[in-house]
């Protein structure tokens, strides 16, 4: 049975690739794009868009009204490197959105919320490698602050209120159709780019540091996975951990250098690495296996040839 959607900050680095993944699967018209802004071609030919702002609750509401939506995928955050940049408006925006979505739904206006979390939820105390679902949380960063709190905030609101919210601690995502918005995982996508273009790249997290990565295929099937998981099957309303590939800038600097023998890396860790340095290396997602049959698919070389590939065909 088709949904009728709304994905609100549908033009960034997930939203876009998740938007016509779902149009795909529900009909383009059931599937309402919104953003402050404008996204790329295929995103604003292939469905319905409406410029929306995500901390206004009235505006929310009026298009969930309008087009009669049931369910809300709420993408718009600002990301890590961003938001130690500029904590408050970061804080500010992403609980702002968070508890207009939840009151949506804790009001019966839509029947279900697909809201992100990230890796950043955890900090320097968190075992670090093969992290539990369950753990020791202290995030450092204001980023991981609000993931921290919106966790809580949605499995409040799932035991209160009845609110059917699902969600996923996202690792660092690796796309070629979008560009990544402003989080500390990005290198290991411009370095793909820089890679084709110059045969070189200057990375900004040290050669030695591991993060839990996905590429973005799995990052959507996962999305799309969960929220058709019957509810009675989900045992976390917080946020599922996912674990995905782990690696280093250097172990994914020789993947690229396999397929482009001429490639050189370099270092040069800024503002980012101490981000990094706080986060885990690998994540344990078993809960998400035994409770939704999740299984990544890409492994570090399928993904390097797959960010190749792709990004050659976009040439
Ligand atoms: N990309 C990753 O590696 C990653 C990892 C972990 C978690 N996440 C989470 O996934 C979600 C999406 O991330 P992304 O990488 O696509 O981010 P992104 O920055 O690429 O996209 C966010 C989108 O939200 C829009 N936006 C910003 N403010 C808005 C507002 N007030 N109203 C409406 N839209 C607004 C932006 O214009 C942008 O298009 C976020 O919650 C992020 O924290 C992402």
């Amino acid at each position: 049975m088709a949904a009728k959607i709304l994905i609100i900050g549908a033009c960034g680095q997930i939203g876009t690739e998740l938007t016509l993944a779902l149009r795909e699967k529900h009909g383009e018209k059931n599937v309402i794009a919104s953003d402050i802004r404008e996204g790329n071609d295929d995103l604003m030919q292939s469905g319905p868009f409406e410029k929306l702002d995500a901390t206004n609750y009235k505006a929310i509401e009026d298009i969930v009204m309008h087009y009669e939506v049931e369910e809300v995928y709420l993408m718009a955050a600002m990301l890590s490197a961003t938001a130690e940049k500029f904590p408050m408006r970061g804080w500010n925006l992403n609980m702002d959105s968070l508890f207009n979505v939840l009151n949506l739904a804790k009001d019966k206006k839509i029947d279900k919320v697909f809201w992100p979390s990230s890796i950043a939820v955890f900090g320097p105390s968190t075992p670090k490698n093969d992290t539990p679902q369950t753990t020791v949380m202290e995030p450092t960063t204001v980023y991981g602050i609000s993931k921290q709190t919106g966790e809580r905030w949605c499995e409040y609101y799932h035991h209160k209120y009845d609110v059917d919210v699902r969600s996923i601690r996202y690792p660092g995502l690796i796309s070629y159709k979008t560009q990544p918005g402003g989080g500390t995982t990005d290198y290991a996508v411009e370095i793909f780019h820089e890679a084709l273009a110059k045969q070189a790249y200057t990375s900004f997290l040290s050669e030695e540091t591991a993060l839990p990565m996905m590429f973005m295929d799995d990052a959507i099937r996962a999305t799309i996975s969960l929220m058709e998981a019957p509810a009675e099957t989900l045992s976390i309303r917080s946020s599922y951990n996912l674990g995905g590939i782990s690696f280093t800038p250097k172990q994914l600097a020789e993947s690229i250098e396999a397929e482009i023998p001429e490639f050189k890396i370099d270092y040069e860790p800024d503002f980012r690495q101490p981000i990094a340095d706080s986060w885990p290396s690998s994540i344990n997602d078993e809960q998400a296996q035994k409770d939704w049959g999740w299984q990544h698919e890409y492994d570090l070389e399928k993904m390097t040839k797959a960010m190749l590939d792709g990004l050659k065909s976009l040439k």
